[in-house]
């Protein structure tokens, strides 16, 4: 008899984002002439960079031709990329990260995923609420938790985010063995200082203690003293992990790339204590169970770093980051409280008291606008909604004068 993995059994019935899809799509079928804003999903919608596009365009002349054609790539990603990476995202910052440490992959999503596999089933996670659903629930299929019991998985140990510690995870009381953290945070948009960061790595450091860091959103970061990568945090290479991707930053959602950096000094443990090279384990399971990401989206992401690249790259995200602000002005206006929106794309409403569902119901029935109910990211996200910057300054400006209505 073939069985099931009955883990699965204990998730929620579906993925968050497609629950919220079927339900828009009921919406439009019941009023088939009304124009659905969708501020909801973390989508991007600007075409890709000149630069990106050439890059692409370059990559696949090239496998129109014998002698430049390409077959399997290296498992890592190609080295151009990798050296590209290497010195521009984290040696450029004095983080001395090196190409080999770095995986490509085709986005965080799967990396973020797929990543726990290298763990025992018997560890202790720590994992913020409200949150990503994917970091949670891989862990769910994988049998590290017990059953799902008022809105929580039995054997996790959830650190609150809310408005009285400024959604900053704070170091839980029992010991814990992986940490997951993600600034600019989605979903609530918040950012972490040095000093913030640096608390996880020293508690990490003692603990014998991994965290693995989600960056996804650092290209929103505007104040310099933010940090932007894990790594600029002192000892932060013999325990983190840091998880990249091109989707938010050049508008990869459907292109598909990212990367994970896995650095040579971060050790795992046997049951007896012996180390085990991380970065081992995860070129291991990569080369056993991924083939790399397309010659020509690789090129086009090697244009992302070139000089034209960085400055589009700058305006794409401007351009969602003005959207921000026009969306913080409005629900600052009509008196409501909100985190986010300022090195992040993504901005979260308090709805004072109202269930985030109901809230989202109100504004898609009333304003036709699609937010994301903050309930879905965990207990604590309720009353909260959350409304991303991703779609154009015409449909945010309108989609912003809808809700004003609506709320008043
Ligand atoms: C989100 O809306 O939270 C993100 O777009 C989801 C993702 O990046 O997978």
């Amino acid at each position: 008899m073939i069985r099931a993995n009955e883990n699965y059994n204990k998730l929620q019935a579906s993925y968050l984002f497609s629950d919220i899809a079927k339900r828009v799509e009921t919406f439009q079928q019941n009023n088939p002439d009304t124009h659905v804003i969708r501020l909801g999903i973390g989508d991007v919608t600007r075409a890709l960079p000149k630069a990106v596009i050439k890059g692409f365009h370059d990559g696949v002349d090239e496998m129109a031709v014998d002698a430049t054609f390409r077959g399997y790539g290296p498992e890592q990603g190609y080295a151009f990329l990798r050296e590209t990476i290497a010195a521009h995202d984290f040696q450029a910052r004095g983080a001395d990260i090196t190409a080999d440490e770095i995986f490509v992959s085709d986005g965080a999503k799967c990396d973020t995923g797929n990543f726990q596999e290298l763990f025992a089933t018997d560890i202790k996670i720590a994992i913020p609420d409200p949150v990503y659903p994917v970091y949670l629930d891989t862990n769910v299929m994988a049998g590290r938790t017990g059953e799902f019991q008022n809105g929580r998985y039995e054997n996790i140990v959830y650190m609150d985010c809310l408005k009285e510690n400024n959604f900053m995870p704070e170091l839980p009381k029992e010991k814990v063995d992986l940490i997951y953290l993600c600034f600019p945070n989605n979903p609530t948009g918040a950012t972490a200082t040095k000093a913030q960061l640096k608390v996880w790595v020293d508690y990490a450091r003692q603990n014998r203690a991994l965290i693995l860091f989600d960056a996804a959103y650092e290209a929103f970061i505007r104040e310099d003293t933010l940090p932007r990568s894990i790594y600029e945090i002192e000892g932060a290479k013999e325990v983190a992990v840091e998880f990249r991707s091109f989707s938010k930053t050049a508008g990869f959602t459907g292109t598909r790339c990212g990367f994970t950096v896995v650095p040579k000094e971060c050790m795992v443990f046997s049951a007896t204590g012996e180390k085990i090279s991380l970065h081992r384990l995860w070129h291991r399971r990569q080369s056993t169970k991924f083939n790399g990401v397309s010659y020509p989206v690789q090129r086009a992401t090697q244009a992302v770093y070139s000089k034209e690249g960085q400055v589009q790259v700058k305006e794409l995200i401007d351009y969602y980051l003005n959207n921000a602000d026009i969306i913080c002005k409005t629900i600052a206006s009509l008196g409501l409280d909100y985190v986010g929106g300022k090195n992040s794309p993504y901005i979260w409403i308090d709805g004072q008291g109202r269930d985030s569902w109901d809230f989202f119901d109100l504004l898609l029935n009333k304003a036709s606008v699609v937010c994301t109910p903050g309930g879905g990211f965990g207990l604590c996200g309720n009353p909260y909604i959350r409304i991303s910057a991703f779609n154009s300054l015409e449909n945010v400006t309108l989609a912003m004068e809808r809700v004003r209505k609506a709320l008043k």
